[in-house]
């Protein structure tokens, strides 16, 4: 049995948000945000993290890539505490965890090429014995997330969505990193761009032996994704287990009304073989 690759133990982090704007009135309410959340994702695997808007995916995101510290609990990533990662710079955590969002266009400079920028996380992290090098580097990592040499030059603003998407999972990966956290990375996209998309990550999963957390609110898209799924609702984990299982057979009432809302099947693309030494 090997470690987990990430392990989060009754992480809560509730958000700030001001009662009142009278002063004698003025004490801080803790509202929204994730409570006594436990999940294993084991090494190599995705878990899906489904459920509604609002319910605290994207600020559990958010801790498990150390933007945020959590207020009680622990998180481990790769056996070790993260918060001892996070000490000692987040230099050294890029390598280990990077993320993708929905919204490619939030993180890029607009005025900067595709290949440049892509080259720049290589000088950054000092990668490359070579400008030229780096710049292999850069269009061969452009080729491996389906886009041709000629992207180098462009801008952000010159590609289609789905480019972009590819783009921000080009520059997430391009430092070779064992976890990527995505966070409802097909969203905004048409849905036969969609299904590319994730099949592009499926691909790089298996090629770089990659840990996935994968938030949706598409149960659709987090079947296709998961060898486990953990279902939230306000803030909470209310049941997780391996893909099949919780698909088929739902225990919480949430879970149902969330799945019953799908018209058809939700197919299980993951074996959960993969998982013995998580669950
Ligand atoms: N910076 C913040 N300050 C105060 N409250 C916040 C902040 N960010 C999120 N919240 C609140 O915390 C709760 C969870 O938000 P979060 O963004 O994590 O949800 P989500 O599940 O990602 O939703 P969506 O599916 O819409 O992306 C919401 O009630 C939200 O209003
Ligand atoms: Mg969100």
């Amino acid at each position: 049995m090997s470690a987990p690759a990430l392990r989060l133990d009754g992480v809560r982090y509730l958000h700030r948000q001001a009662k009142s704007l009278l002063p004698w009135r003025r004490s801080i309410a803790r509202s929204g945000g994730v409570e006594e959340v436990s999940i294993t994702v084991a090494s190599g695997t995705t878990l899906g993290l489904i459920g509604e808007s609002g319910c605290g995916k994207s600020t559990l995101a958010s801790l498990i890539m150390g933007d945020r510290v959590p207020q009680a609990g622990t998180i481990d990533l790769f056996g070790r505490p993260l918060a001892q990662r996070l000490g000692r710079g987040r230099k050294a955590l890029a390598r280990e965890l990077q993320m993708v969002a929905q919204d490619p266009f939030g993180s890029m400079d607009p005025r900067q090429a595709i290949g440049p920028q892509l080259v720049e996380t290589l000088d950054v992290h000092d990668e490359g014995s070579s400008a030229g090098e780096r710049r292999d580097r850069a269009l061969a990592m452009l080729v491996q997330v389906g886009l041709s040499e000629i992207n180098y030059a462009r801008l952000p603003h010159q590609l289609s969505g789905g480019q972009r998407q590819r783009v921000s999972i080009a520059r997430a990966l391009i430092l070779k990193p064992r976890m990527l956290v995505c966070d409802e990375p097909v969203s905004a996209l048409d849905v036969s761009v969609q299904a590319q998309v994730l099949n592009l990550l499926l691909d790089l999963q298996e090629q770089m032996n990659l840990t996935m957390v994968f938030i949706s609110h598409d149960i659709r898209v987090v079947g296709h994704m998961s060898h486990a799924i953990a279902v939230m609702q306000a803030g909470r984990i209310v049941e997780q287990g391996a893909a099949e299982t919780v698909l088929a057979n739902p225990r919480h009432e949430y879970s149902r009304t969330l799945f019953a809302a799908v018209p058809g099947r939700v197919t299980v693309a993951k074996p959960a073989r993969l998982l013995e030494s998580a669950l």
